[in-house]
């Protein structure tokens, strides 16, 4: 078993560069099945979820090969179109791969998705959507299994601007007979850059980034070499550390609108914080105050930097109030910060945290990936020495946090059991 062990108290200082987000290379794992021609995902990050994704892929008969930093995917001996439970089970993501298996194989069979327990995380948004392209669906307990003789373009309306089942209607439809029409979709940067990533294979997509997204079927799509935009929950993730230590550091390579609502929140909390081009820049004032914030889709609070900055607010002077309105059940990190002297109480879906000094340190486990970069902020800011189970989780979406924040003078270490 991995730990890691964080001596805290240091203040970081220092820059580094953040990968292509993870969110944004997912869906375009799965969209590379839609080519029998060469896909190259360049700068693509070998974080545990992209490794499982290429699990599924090799399941599948699909070739990929690290060129460097580039991913290469090479799907023209593509040969089934089964997900195996134990791998789709591992992997929310796994669940993009039913709408390109349909657009590809015209069937699909995939056992229900994995992924971090932060609440039902239902698909029938996706599934809907499939329905009314004239997807049968059949679903039993263990996995669901659809086909369709076409695939034909249609008008689905979202009740909820879910990005899985957006991004999994987008992968159904861009190869679908005649037009698509998403009304109600999510609007996250991710989003865009899929559109943008099949759109350089030969899709029609457009609109992407608002609330509507118009698709023209095409006949085929053909190889591409794409730079995913850069992860924004890691980058805020970053500036959070240093505002946790009482530090200055500089994040390079993401689009600092991408991650406004964090930026507009440290600002107004004795941060300072210069951006130029795709350079962020925070320093820590002086004692942190309480501030309020509730979770939405883009382009409000992301529900992926709730944990991150509720350590903040676990160090701020005063009462601050948290309502994660995304997942039902994404608190699983407060009984840990609370073993880190945090005090926090959880009603529904609020959260109300009384600022401490400081945290202490202590033995704690993460249960989802974000709550466990959340402990190692919280470890970073403690008093003594944290130890931190359950880096598997963390793993999935940061590469190399441990060395990353070395960099920036962090006193960390991961340990093996
Ligand atoms: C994606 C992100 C995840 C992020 C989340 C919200 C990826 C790989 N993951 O997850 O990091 O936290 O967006 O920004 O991109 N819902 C339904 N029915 C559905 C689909 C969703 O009720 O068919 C509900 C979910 O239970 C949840 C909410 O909608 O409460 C948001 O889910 P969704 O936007 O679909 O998130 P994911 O795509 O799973």
């Amino acid at each position: 078993m991995e730990k890691f062990v964080i001596n805290g108290g240091a203040k970081l200082s220092g820059s580094l560069r953040v990968e292509s987000a993870k969110n944004a290379v997912l869906p375009m794992l799965a969209g590379a099945i839609l080519t029998d021609e060469k896909v190259i995902i360049k700068n693509c990050p070998k974080i545990e979820d992209v490794l499982t994704m290429i699990k599924i892929l090799a399941r599948l008969g699909v070739k990929t090969q690290f060129l460097g930093e580039d991913l290469m995917v090479d799907a023209s001996n593509i040969n089934g179109y089964e997900i195996p439970d134990e791998l789709g089970k591992e992997l929310r993501s796994s669940v993009f791969m039913m709408g390109a298996l349909i657009s590809r194989f015209k069937k699909a069979k995939v056992s229900y998705p994995g992924g971090c327990k932060i609440g039902a995380r239902p698909i029938n948004l996706h599934l809907d959507g499939l329905k009314q392209m004239g997807v049968n669906v059949i679903e039993n307990e263990e996995y669901i299994e659809c086909f369709a003789s076409d695939l034909k373009g249609c008008k689905i309306k979202l009740s909820y601007p879910s990005v899985g089942a957006t991004e999994n209607l987008m992968l159904s439809a861009v190869l679908a007979q005649g037009k698509t029409e998403l009304h109600g979709v999510a609007k996250e940067p991710e989003i865009v850059d899929l559109m943008q990533f099949l759109n350089k294979m030969g899709a029609k997509v457009y609109g992407a980034g608002t609330s509507t997204i118009l698709i023209e079927g095409v006949k085929k799509l053909h190889a591409v070499e794409y730079k995913p935009i850069a992860d924004r929950i890691e980058a805020g993730t970053y500036l959070l550390s240093a505002v946790i230590t009482g530090g200055e550091i500089e994040v390079n390579g993401c689009d600092a609108k991408n991650i406004y609502p964090l930026i507009h929140k440290l600002c107004d909390n004795t941060c300072k914080i210069s951006i130029k081009n795709d350079i962020i820049y925070v320093k820590s004032g002086r004692v942190p105050k309480s501030f309020d914030f509730s979770t939405g889709p883009y382009p409000f609070f992301p529900t992926d930097l709730q944990a991150q900055t509720m350590v903040l607010s676990t160090i701020s002077q005063g009462v601050s109030t948290i309502i994660e309105n995304v997942f039902e059940n994404r608190f699983c990190h407060v009984s840990e910060l609370k073993k880190m002297g945090a005090d926090i109480s959880v009603k529904g879906r609020r959260a109300t945290v009384n600022g401490v000094n400081r945290l202490h340190g202590a033995k704690v486990f993460a249960n989802d990936l974000r709550g466990g970069s959340a402990l190692v902020l919280a470890g970073l800011n403690a008093e003594g020495v944290s130890e931190i189970y359950g880096v598997n989780h963390i793993k999935r979406g940061y590469l190399n946090i441990d060395e990353k924040l070395r960099t920036l003078g962090a006193n960390v270490k991961l340990q093996k059991e």
